[in-house]
């Protein structure tokens, strides 16, 4: 099995985020289930990525958003289709970054350290399995180098499955 072996370098964040591709790749590799390939990728982004707070899973479950995996402070355990930034995304089945989460209207403040957030669905094609979300202390953390490269370990995530 593979761990975090090395330190990731996010002063070149599409750099960065290829080597955490591969190291997920092989994280995930010969396992297919929900709960322990959501933990493992929830604790590499959490150990690799800088300034962060939170980091885990939302799953969709019977019309809405249920607590999975995370690394963190204890959070909300239910979040409705189109609420917060965790169901503005998968209401729009379309990754939201959030500069500032005291400016997003109906923000679900789960822990008072965040002050920026990303939040990115899972799909299965048509089908979502719920949302990737990263939460951190500084402000507007996150850009698109970030929206990209969470998106392709989402892909690495819900192929593993
Ligand atoms: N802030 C999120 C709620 C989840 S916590 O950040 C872990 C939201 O507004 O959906």
């Amino acid at each position: 099995m593979s761990h975090v072996s090395h330190a990731y370098d996010f002063a070149d964040a599409a750099r960065a985020y290829a080597e955490l591709a591969r190291d997920l790749q092989a994280l995930l590799s010969g396992e297919n289930d929900l709960i322990a390939n959501a933990a493992n990728t929830a604790a590499l982004i959490y150990e690799a990525m800088p300034e962060l707070n939170w980091a885990g899973f939302y799953l969709y479950k019977s019309g809405e958003l249920v607590l999975g995996p995370f690394q963190g402070r204890p959070a909300c355990v239910r979040i409705a289709i189109g609420k917060g930034v965790c169901g503005t995304a998968a209401a729009r089945r379309a990754t939201v970054v959030v500069e500032d989460v005291h400016r997003f209207p109906g923000h679900i403040a789960c822990d008072s350290a965040s002050n920026s957030e990303i939040v990115v669905p899972l799909l299965r094609g048509e089908e979502l399995l719920g949302v990737l979300d990263l939460d951190s202390p500084k402000p507007a953390r996150f850009g698109d180098a970030d929206a990209r490269g969470l998106e392709a370990l989402a892909r690495i995530f819900v192929g593993s499955l």
